[in-house]
């Protein structure tokens, strides 16, 4: 069995208190020899700007490129406020998904049966839910230049992003959606607001395009982006994969977190290119929460969107898909025992720490591998 390299990095905020559960699991499987992981840890966001002076240091920038796989749990907080821009927490995660080129974010919303009354919508609407949002990760306005703040010298000061996606952009995200549909409901929307924005021209052109050229046997559907986050919450079933750029996909997939109940429950995969020998593709596996400053320190926080997380890298970077399924069947059996942390908990009387929840779920997968 290969030694797979495993790149963590816990990050700020309630970050460290979820990567432990996650070592925990990936600790357990090495033990047992179900999975070899050599396991690496490194710093970045405000944990790294303390030490470093940056949001991610060329070291562990080197140290990513050569993992297998990366975890990464959340950056950012109040502390780093003030830092400049270009040094804030979040730049060390942008410039990971730039640099490793992970242009492909998957973030599956299901709703775990035992959990359909912890969501904000009815229980019928979401109970049975499964959904993948497919975000574009490395293009749009999160990295279009210019992206400036001009002083106009009198008093106004104006400020710019840009938009911008170019063909190749949204043909090879758009393959990733229809890939995926095929080994699903074989249902693709695809979203954009091309009533607005030429790059919506672009996008629904391309995508139209591709369908017609490449998979022409997959039901291909358009909903700007608007209606999409109304569709979203109501009548989210409709949907088996959706395909956004990287603004309406990170607003989108924190709408679909709370359809599942919290969003501490939603995991993501970040992909890239697949490697010419191995066919695995650089990868980094984040849940789609953040920081939770607000909850940081206080060993509350919900870990299965970071075990989830870990799940995904079993499936997509090691192959080992049955391995994966045990880990979200035990996460499942956990929430059916009635085990909560106090995000999901719905006012339940007792809930658990992270700890104990990181624990129990341990110990479901002990008993599924026996
Ligand atoms: P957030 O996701 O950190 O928190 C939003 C709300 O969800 C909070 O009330 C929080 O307590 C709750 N929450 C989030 N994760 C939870 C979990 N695992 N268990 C229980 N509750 C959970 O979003 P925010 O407060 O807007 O952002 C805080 C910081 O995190 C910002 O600096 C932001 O830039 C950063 N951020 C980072 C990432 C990332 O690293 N991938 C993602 C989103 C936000
Ligand atoms: C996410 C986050 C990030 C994003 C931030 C922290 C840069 O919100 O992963 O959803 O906007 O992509
Ligand atoms: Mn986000």
């Amino acid at each position: 069995m290969p030694t797979y390299k495993l790149f963590v990095l816990p990050g700020d905020g309630i970050g460290p208190e979820v990567m432990a559960e996650v070592e925990k699991i990936a600790a357990f499987l090495t033990r047992e020899g179900l999975v070899k992981f050599e396991v690496e840890r490194g710093l970045v966001g405000g944990s790294a700007y303390d030490v470093h002076g940056v949001a991610i240091s060329e070291a562990d920038m080197a140290r990513a490129q050569a993992a297998d796989a990366v975890l990464l749990a959340a950056v950012g907080g109040p502390k780093w406020d003030h830092v400049d821009y270009e040094l804030r927490p979040e730049a060390g995660l942008l410039r990971l998904r730039k640099d490793l080129q992970l242009y492909a974010n998957l973030r599956p919303a299901i709703c775990y049966p035992a959990l359909a009354d912890a969501s904000s919508l009815k229980r019928e609407l979401v109970d049975g839910l499964d959904l993948m949002i497919v975000r574009e990760l490395t293009g749009g306005v999160y990295f279009g230049e210019p992206k400036t703040i001009t002083d106009l010298g009198n008093g106004q000061k104006r400020a710019i992003d840009t938009q911008v996606y170019d063909t190749y952009e949204i043909e090879r995200i758009g393959r990733i959606a229809f890939e995926l549909a095929r080994k699903r409901r074989n249902k693709v929307t695809s979203s954009d607001k091309r009533n607005v924005m030429k790059s919506g021209v672009l996008w629904h052109e391309v995508i139209s395009a591709l369908h017609l050229r490449e998979f022409p046997d997959v039901e291909l559907e358009h909903q700007l982006a608007d209606a999409l986050g109304m569709q979203l919450v109501r009548r989210p079933k409709q949907f088996d994969v959706i395909v956004t750029d990287n603004l309406f996909g990170d607003m989108l997939s924190d709408v679909a977190s709370m359809l599942t109940g919290s969003l501490g429950m939603l995991p993501s995969a970040s992909l890239g290119e697949k490697n010419a020998v191995t066919g695995a593709p650089k990868a980094l596996y984040e849940p789609v929460h953040g920081s939770a400053p607000d909850i940081a320190g206080k060993g509350i926080a919900n870990p299965i969107a970071m075990i989830s997380s870990l799940a995904m890298a079993l499936r997509y970077s090691f192959n080992l898909g049955d391995l994966a399924d045990r880990l979200d069947r035990s996460i499942s059996a956990v929430l059916d025992k009635g085990l909560r942390t106090p995000d999901i908990a719905g006012g339940a009387a007792t809930t658990l720490s992270t700890s104990e929840m990181g624990d129990a779920i341990l110990e479901e997968l002990r008993i599924s591998v026996r």
